[in-house]
């Protein structure tokens, strides 16, 4: 590609190489190879997304970068530093498994650290802090790669974490990207807008990954456009977990297996009742009903409305007189 002018990426770019070198080539990064190994991260993967280890010992990264010419002021720009009450810098990273963040154009502009160790007083995952060229709310994990995956795939994959991205991958599927949590924002449903209108989302089946998938589900709808899929995986495990217990066939029958948007709002709202009993069912009806009326389209009211009829033992009359009297109600 173009050559880097900004400094501060070409700094990124000279720490994810030497978090990678350590992680693969010295004596300190065996405690990082060694974890990175018990997540069953083989080489070819660890070369793929550039994974490091920044080491345990005092600021390894700092004494290599000042002995390499770099000023402090441009050290401490990067946000890869903290800076203690005299001014002294010292690496934020430490002790963890290093994933390099890029931007769009494949350009590292922040990491993100897995912890190694059982203390679990500190935070899973730490990542750069915001920087001139680090905004956490605009970077997609993978993006850059992903995007021209998206072409052959037909699709985008949208999942909470970097170990998720990195299963998919394994399993074949390389358009996935993680949006680093389940706080999705606008500005990353912009970005992949420009991408393809096809996205599947699968974060995690835990309660906050399905309630983190309808808030994305509805992001995605207010700004339109889009052909949505929803996985929901079984057991509250995540896409890494799903692949390891398993398997990456499963896996691929999951994805295939994805639930239009309707068809995810329906089955939450059937958890939500009791269909058992004659009140709580006529309630799930009636939301059902509801939410069958705020389609725009004509064909797709139409299969919903004929599921819920079979699904329920509702005549298919009753259902589409509610709902006529549904959508005069919102004219
Ligand atoms: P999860 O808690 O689901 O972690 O967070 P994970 O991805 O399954 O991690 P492993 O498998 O235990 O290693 C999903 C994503 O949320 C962000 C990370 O991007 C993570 O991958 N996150 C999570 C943070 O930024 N900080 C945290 O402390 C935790
Ligand atoms: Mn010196
Ligand atoms: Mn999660
Ligand atoms: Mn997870
Ligand atoms: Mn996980």
């Amino acid at each position: 590609g173009a050559p880097i002018s900004n400094p501060l990426i070409k700094l990124h770019e000279e720490v994810a190489e030497f978090y990678h070198r350590v992680l693969l080539t010295t004596e300190v990064g065996v405690r990082g190879l060694s974890y990175a190994n018990s997540r069953q991260l083989d080489k070819e993967i660890i070369e793929h997304f550039k994974i490091g280890y920044a080491p345990k010992q005092d600021n390894i990264l700092y004494t290599y970068l000042h002995d390499k010419g770099y000023e402090d002021a441009t050290l401490a720009e990067s946000g890869l530093f903290v800076e203690n009450k005299d001014g002294r810098l010292f690496d934020r990273f430490r002790d963890r498994l290093m994933f390099p963040l890029d931007d769009e154009n494949g350009h590292i502009i922040g990491f993100s650290g897995r912890r190694i160790s059982e203390d679990a007083t500190q935070a899973k995952y730490m990542n750069s802090p915001e920087t001139k060229i680090f905004t956490k709310s605009k970077v997609l994990f993978h993006f850059a790669e992903a995007k021209k995956a998206a072409r052959a795939e037909q699709h985008l994959i949208l999942y909470e974490g970097y170990m998720d991205v990195i299963a998919a991958y394994k399993a074949g599927i390389k358009s996935g990207i993680a949006s680093m949590g389940t706080s999705l924002t606008d500005q990353q449903i912009y970005l992949l807008r420009r991408i393809t209108s096809n996205i599947i989302i699968n974060y995690d089946g835990d309660d906050p990954g399905i309630h983190a998938e309808e808030r994305a589900v509805d992001m995605f709808q207010r700004v339109g456009g889009f052909n949505l899929g929803v996985v929901v995986l079984p057991e509250k495990l995540d896409p890494d977990e799903y692949v390891k217990k398993y398997g990456v066939a499963k896996y691929q029958e999951e994805v295939a297996a994805a639930l239009s948007p309707t068809d995810f709002f329906l089955r939450r709202l059937q958890q939500k009742y009791n269909l058992h009993n004659d009140r709580e069912k006529l309630q799930y009806l009636d939301e059902a009903i509801k939410k069958i009326a705020t389609l725009t389209n004509p064909m797709e009211q139409d299969i919903f409305i004929k599921k819920v009829s079979e699904e329920q033992g509702v005549s298919l009359d009753s259902l589409k007189a509610s709902l006529m009297r549904e959508i005069r109600r919102l004219k």
